[in-house]
């Protein structure tokens, strides 16, 4: 007789197998996108030496240098511990959980969010919501701030400052102020207020933080920006919203095992970075990644983060001038059908687009009956809108192969905290066989900084002294050229 320990093994197994997400490259083979555009096994085979070596690299880089990513799946029970105790106390005393931060500290948290949570979370009663409204703030714009506050019951709320460097001025400038807020408000109750997610060793968040004795969790050394969302950056505003973060974890954990496959065929991570090497090798400079699903709309904004500027390199790891990278474009099903995908026909060949499909809605809705006497309004009554997306999904891939565009499809059997946990990892996987691929560093961000030290240099911070001397020497603008 099967042990009960057996059965639970089968279960989750059957679970998991059920769970995996799949990978669809039909329309990106000579066989359905005809022979000038579409790849053939051929063009595989020529790059088996460029896959092995990108696999190694990956295989024997994971937990080292900025690869500690690859470890979160495993390596956090008591930090996941603590964060699901934070959540429970944030859930108990507050109406409004913050995020401030930006980049890679703001993108995950959004994806993740919007993915697993009611597409009307903060418009809902608490009764039904249950959880803290979330909002995550990734500017400065000082007409958003200001709305913010005005919605804002500070006796109600909980900020999560999250920045890793602890030193990016958008983020500062926002503590800076909801700090003195809450100072001002509170006294030396302010901390209750306030977790600081940020690098335990590195900047001056860190060092505020314990100043202040602000609750704080941190950020791996070897995990980046828009690596990040698995450790407590997105882990902390995930529990806080109610979900299920050890799922996502199991999810990851799950996808990693597969994407450790040697096998480029039975490893969608390696395969799809293979597609995207081979189609800008082909000229593909532009990735469309196109979501058919509202909840995945934000997935699509984190994944253009995580492609761009992990693969937008000037010089390879020889320091060869490489100019390496794809324009990363985020689009939405059936919504951009209405607009970017006349482009995406008919346009140039510049581009390569990753459907995301949902096999099975969370909740679907049948379009009611009616205007029997009009057949072309009626044939749509009786199907629902699940099936009304997934056709003209189907149809969106149908009209790109005919007009020979490069088209893959990664298909959800369903959105739950597994299957996010499973795609999330799957894209920081392609990235970093991609990068490997491409033979640049995929986790530095040399543009980026040099952002931010300019911003440092305008703003007179200390140490920028050469950057500011270096852009007031910058020719000045012309005149003529200002309309
Ligand atoms: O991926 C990255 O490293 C960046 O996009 C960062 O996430 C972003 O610049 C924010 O940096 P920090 O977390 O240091 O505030």
């Amino acid at each position: 007789m099967e042990t009960e320990r057996k059965k639970m093994a089968r279960i989750n197994d059957e679970y998991r197998k059920s769970m995996t997400l799949k990978l669809d490259y039909n329309n990106m083979m000579k066989e359905y996108v005809g022979d000038e555009q579409g790849l053939s096994l051929s063009d595989f085979k020529n790059e088996e030496k460029t896959v092995v070596k990108a696999y190694k690299s990956v295989l024997n880089g994971r937990g080292k240098g900025m690869m500690g990513w690859t470890e979160l799946p495993y390596n956090q029970d008591e930090i996941v511990k603590d964060i699901i105790a934070t959540a429970k106390d944030v859930i108990k005393r507050a109406d409004n959980f913050v995020v401030l931060g930006i980049g890679g500290s703001a993108l995950g948290p959004t994806a993740v969010f919007t993915s697993l949570c009611h597409l009307r979370h903060n418009e809902l009663k608490r009764s039904k919501r249950k959880f803290p409204k979330l909002y995550v703030e990734d500017n400065v714009d000082p007409e958003r701030m200001n709305a913010l506050l005005d919605v804002l019951d500070l006796d109600k709320t909980v900020f999560n400052v999250i920045t890793k460097s602890g030193a990016t001025s958008e983020t500062m400038s926002q503590f800076l102020i909801i700090m003195d807020l809450l100072k001002k408000k509170y006294g030396d109750k302010a901390k209750d207020h306030m977790i600081a997610t940020t690098s335990e060793t590195r900047g001056n968040l860190i060092k505020i933080a314990k100043e202040e004795g602000l609750k704080t969790f941190f950020i791996p050394d070897g995990v980046g920006g828009r690596f990040s969302e698995l450790c407590p950056v997105g882990l902390l505003p995930a529990a806080v919203v109610g979900i299920d973060v050890k799922a996502m974890l199991n999810g990851a954990k799950h996808m990693d095992k597969i994407c450790m496959k040697k096998d480029v065929k039975a490893n969608p991570a390696l395969m799809s970075a293979l597609l995207e090497y081979l189609s800008m090798k082909k000229g593909k400079n532009i990735s469309v990644m196109m979501p058919y699903s509202d909840g995945l709309k934000y997935i699509a904004d984190w994944y253009c983060q995580l492609w761009g500027e992990s693969l937008g390199k000037a010089v390879d790891l020889d320091g060869n001038l490489v100019y390496a990278g794809q324009t990363p474009v985020k689009a939405l099903g059936v919504t951009d059908q209405h607009s970017q995908v006349q482009l995406y026909r008919e346009g140039p060949f510049d581009k390569v687009v990753t459907i995301i499909a949902v096999e099975k809605f969370r909740n679907d809705i049948t379009i009611s009956d009616g205007y029997k006497d009009i057949p072309d309004v009626n044939f749509l009554c009786g199907h629902t809108m699940g099936e009304l997306i997934n056709t003209e999904r189907k149809a969106t891939e149908y009209a790109l192969t005919t007009a020979k565009r490069l088209n893959y499809t990664i298909t959800l059997p369903e959105i739950n905290a597994f299957t996010i946990g499973e795609l999330l990892y799957l894209f920081e996987m392609e990235t970093a066989f991609c990068g490997a691929m491409l033979g640049i560093d995929t986790f530095n961000q040399p543009g980026v900084e040099g952002g931010k030290n300019a911003t440092y240099a305008l703003f007179g911070r200390k140490g920028y002294e050469k950057t500011k001397e270096e852009m007031d020497n910058a020719p000045k603008k012309n005149a003529d050229y200002i309309i």
